[in-house]
């Protein structure tokens, strides 16, 4: 019995170790990253920068960083302030150069002593990180350039756009997102940072991302349009289209997509498209997303 206590405490005892390690070790080993670091130790006063770089100094002091790190520094990490960033800069106040420089990579590294949590959990297998866009590519940490998300740019679409120029012209067409209207961002629908899902969508699988607003869709329905049930995308474009509705198809076309030699369709009387621009099918099918009604299932009511 008390040897199983013993065994017990001995476990608990590892355990904390193993904890107090980590927490430790979430600061970053400064000279690994770059040799000229050896032997250098913290400055721990941003007067002592601000000597020499008053601008950098008044800008960042306003930013969530720099008041935070100033008046509420919740540990030694973030008391380091400059240095949290920096690395201990001794060396470089008596011998001031630009041989301390880190790459976006590095300082990746170093954001992650601290940000490693939230909504960063899927970071190290995103397309961002394995395609090498560091945090400092969509982030301007000197400087409160954006309202919030300290951004590299004023607004998020710019900083997406600066490498996603596709996008932006999917942006410009007649049917959007209200993005290019300030009313979403990419990240309404994506997780820079990283996701679970495919495209680093913000939920498992398309319809999930598109359910989080249009709740209405997500049914269940007394009848199913498969089609609907495997994804939106099989019919619309996300990022936007010149059709309305943000419809991968114009009118007609885009039913006959899949239905071209089914049931009716060969018989002029419910072939309305006289109209090419207009809705065709859905003039009868008003409820291609799913029916709720007795009869629906033709999707007529
Ligand atoms: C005596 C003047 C002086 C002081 C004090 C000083 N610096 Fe510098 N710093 C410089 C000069 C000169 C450069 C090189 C500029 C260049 O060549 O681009 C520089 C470059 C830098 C750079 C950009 C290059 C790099 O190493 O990443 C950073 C960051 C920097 N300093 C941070 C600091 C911090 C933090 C402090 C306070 C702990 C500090 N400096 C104190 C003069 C100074
Ligand atoms: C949250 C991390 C972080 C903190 C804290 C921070 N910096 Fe920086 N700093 C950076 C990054 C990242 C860059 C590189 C800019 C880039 O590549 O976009 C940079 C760039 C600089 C530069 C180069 C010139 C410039 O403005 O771009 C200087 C000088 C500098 N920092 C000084 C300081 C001083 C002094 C402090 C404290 C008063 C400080 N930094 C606090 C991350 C930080
Ligand atoms: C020493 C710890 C530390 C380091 C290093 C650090 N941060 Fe932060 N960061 C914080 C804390 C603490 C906050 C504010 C807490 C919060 O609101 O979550 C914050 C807030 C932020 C925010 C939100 C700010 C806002 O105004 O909305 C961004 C973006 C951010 N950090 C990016 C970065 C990037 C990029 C780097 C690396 C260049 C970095 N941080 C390095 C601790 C750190
Ligand atoms: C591809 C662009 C991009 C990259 C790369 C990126 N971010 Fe962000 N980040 C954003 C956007 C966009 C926001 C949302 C801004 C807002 O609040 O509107 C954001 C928000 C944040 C926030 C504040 C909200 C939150 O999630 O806590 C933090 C902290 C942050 N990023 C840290 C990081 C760190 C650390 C890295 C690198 C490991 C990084 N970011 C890489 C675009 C990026
Ligand atoms: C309404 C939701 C939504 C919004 C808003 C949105 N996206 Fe997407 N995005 C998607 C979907 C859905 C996909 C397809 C994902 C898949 O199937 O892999 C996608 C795919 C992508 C891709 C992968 C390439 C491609 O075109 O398939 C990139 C890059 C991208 N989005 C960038 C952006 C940028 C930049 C913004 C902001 C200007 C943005 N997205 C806004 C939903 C959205
Ligand atoms: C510095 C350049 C850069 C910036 C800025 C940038 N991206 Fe990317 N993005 C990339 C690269 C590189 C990849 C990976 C290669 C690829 O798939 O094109 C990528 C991939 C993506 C993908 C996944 C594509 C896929 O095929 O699954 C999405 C979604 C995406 N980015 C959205 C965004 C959003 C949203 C922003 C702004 C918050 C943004 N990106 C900002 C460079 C960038
Ligand atoms: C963050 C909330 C949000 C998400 C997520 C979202 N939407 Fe939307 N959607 C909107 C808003 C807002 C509108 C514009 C409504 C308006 O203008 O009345 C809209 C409009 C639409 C429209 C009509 C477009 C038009 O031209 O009128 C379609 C179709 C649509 N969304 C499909 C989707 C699909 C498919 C997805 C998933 C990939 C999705 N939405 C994800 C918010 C969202
Ligand atoms: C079989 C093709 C098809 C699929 C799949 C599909 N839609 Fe639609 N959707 C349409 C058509 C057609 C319209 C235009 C309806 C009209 O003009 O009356 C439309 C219109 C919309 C609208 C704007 C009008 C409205 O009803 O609110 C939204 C929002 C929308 N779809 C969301 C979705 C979502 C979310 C999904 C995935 C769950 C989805 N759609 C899947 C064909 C489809
Ligand atoms: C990507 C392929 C695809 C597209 C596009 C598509 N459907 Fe379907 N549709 C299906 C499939 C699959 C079924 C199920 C077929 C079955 O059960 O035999 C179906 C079933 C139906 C049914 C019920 C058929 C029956 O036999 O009970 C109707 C009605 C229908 N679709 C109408 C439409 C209309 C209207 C549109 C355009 C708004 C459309 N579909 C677009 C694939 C599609
Ligand atoms: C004038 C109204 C009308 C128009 C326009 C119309 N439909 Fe129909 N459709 C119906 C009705 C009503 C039924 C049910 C017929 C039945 O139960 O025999 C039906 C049945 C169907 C079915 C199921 C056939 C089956 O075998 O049960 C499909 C698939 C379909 N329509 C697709 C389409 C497509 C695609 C278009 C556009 C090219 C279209 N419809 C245009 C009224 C219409």
């Amino acid at each position: 019995m008390k040897r199983k206590l013993m065994k017990k405490t001995c476990f608990l005892l590892v355990g904390w170790a193993v904890l107090l390690g980590t927490a430790e070790s979430r600061e970053v080993d400064w000279a690994a990253l770059n040799p000229a670091f050896a032997d250098a130790i913290f400055v721990k006063d941003k007067q002592v920068c601000a000597g020499c770089h008053d601008k950098s100094v008044e800008a960042y002091s306003k930013t969530s960083h720099g008041r935070l790190f100033q008046y509420g520094a919740k540990n030694a990490l973030q008391a380091q302030d400059c240095e949290a960033c920096h690395g201990p800069r001794s060396k470089h106040v008596a011998a001031p150069d630009a041989s301390l420089q880190f790459s976006d990579e590095q300082y990746s590294e170093i954001c992650l002593q601290c940000h490693q949590d939230g909504g960063r959990l899927y970071w190290q297998t995103s397309q961002h990180k394995t395609g090498e866009v560091g945090c400092v590519s969509c982030h301007g940490v000197m400087d409160e350039l954006s309202d919030k998300g300290l951004l590299a740019k004023d607004d998020e679409p710019a900083v997406c756009y600066s490498c996603h120029a596709i996008v932006r012209g999917q942006m410009q067409k007649s049917s959007h997102h209200p993005v290019r209207e300030g009313k979403m961002a990419c990240s309404s629908c994506h997780n820079p940072h990283g996701s679970a899902g495919k495209g680093m969508l913000k939920g498992a699988t398309v319809n999930e991302v598109c359910f989080s607003c249009h709740q209405e869709k997500r049914g269940p329905f007394v009848w199913e349009h498969p089609v609907v049930r495997e994804g939106c995308a099989n019919c619309h474009d996300a990022h936007g289209s010149n059709n309305p509705d943000l419809l991968n198809a114009k009118g007609s076309f885009l039913c006959m997509q899949c239905h071209s030699y089914g049931g009716h369709i060969n018989l002029p009387r419910y072939n309305r498209t006289s109209n090419p621009y207009g809705q065709g099918c859905v003039n009868c099918h008003i409820t291609q997303h799913g029916s709720n009604h007795p009869s629906g299932v033709k999707f007529t009511r």
